[in-house]
């Protein structure tokens, strides 16, 4: 069994980046807007973390955090405001959105060219007719990074997703079937209906894993020598620690992990990866906005 250690890959990743800009000057540098709604905590720890890697390619970034009480309305003049901002070539707003505010009329809001998480009715479309013009969700595409880096082939192989949410399973699953050296799978989306889910799992030469039950996915799903991509970030009780609590996966890693050939983490797997692909999104929008 190997670790895909995903820090070493997206440390890779925006090293790679890093070069990239260095070589070109516009004279600006890329930009990226940031939207919060509330204060939930995961939320905030990711938006931190992206503003700082953001930072650390001399990517320019800006927070705004609106109350939880925000009317879709307001969102949506917020959201206005950053489209017609010729200076910002990105923008995301942190997901999960309150519950009274629809989501995906805030994701088709914001402009097409300036949605680095992909998320637009324009992308998604982009991507189900596997156009390169579109932005590929950040979290799938870093997947697609981590397989590819970690020399994994996928053409032929049966893939098993677990989750088929907009962020992440769906387009995953779409990315691992497409016409492309590092898709052409055979894709299996199992969900909360899904019955005899654990036989179906139990077939995967690869399994992603992002349903958001944390060790979900125990020894008896797995085949021998399958590959585990665990998109789970799901925060459990532990007194032991300082915060009060710990990350743990969609995966029983202790226990499943031995049975696999290659898995990767939670925390340092899928993780970094989402916020290097974001990076290398905005730069994208950049490029696209600056000629
Ligand atoms: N919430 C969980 N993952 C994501 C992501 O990739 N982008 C946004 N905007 N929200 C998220």
């Amino acid at each position: 069994m190997d670790i895909i250690d995903g820090k070493a890959i997206s440390e890779e990743i925006l090293e790679e980046l890093r070069h990239d800009l260095a070589g070109s000057n516009h004279g600006r540098a890329p930009s990226v807007a940031f939207v919060r709604v509330g204060e939930d905590p995961a939320s905030i720890s990711y938006v931190n973390k992206k503003q700082k890697v953001a930072a650390s390619l001399g990517i320019e970034s800006q927070l705004h955090v609106l109350p939880v009480e925000i009317s879709q309305e307001d969102l949506i003049k917020q959201i206005d405001l950053l489209n017609q901002d010729d200076t910002i070539d990105g923008i995301l707003v942190q997901a999960p959105l309150p519950q009274e505010i629809d989501s995906n009329t805030i994701f088709n809001r914001v402009n097409p060219e300036k949605d680095v998480d992909g998320f637009n009715v324009v992308n998604a479309g982009r991507l189900c007719q596997e156009d390169k013009e579109g932005f590929l969700p950040c979290t799938p595409a870093g997947i697609v990074e981590l397989l590819k880096r970690s020399n994994v082939e996928t053409a032929g192989k049966h893939v098993v997703v677990l989750g088929r949410s907009l962020i992440v399973g769906k387009p995953a699953g779409l990315l691992m079937m497409r016409q492309h050296p590092f898709g052409n799978a055979t894709v299996t989306i199992c969900h909360s209906r899904t019955k005899e889910l654990a036989k179906v799992v139990s077939l995967a030469d690869i399994i992603i894993a992002a349903i958001g039950k944390p060790r979900f996915v125990t020894e008896d799903m797995v085949k021998p020598g399958a590959i585990i991509v665990d998109v789970g970030i799901n925060r459990i009780e532990d007194p032991s620690r300082k915060s009060g609590y710990r990350l743990v996966g969609d995966v029983d890693f202790d226990r499943v992990a031995p049975k696999t050939s290659l898995i990767t983490p939670v925390p340092g797997g899928v993780g970094p990866m989402t916020v290097a692909l974001l990076m290398k999104n905005t730069i994208k929008a950049y490029r696209k906005n600056i000629v």
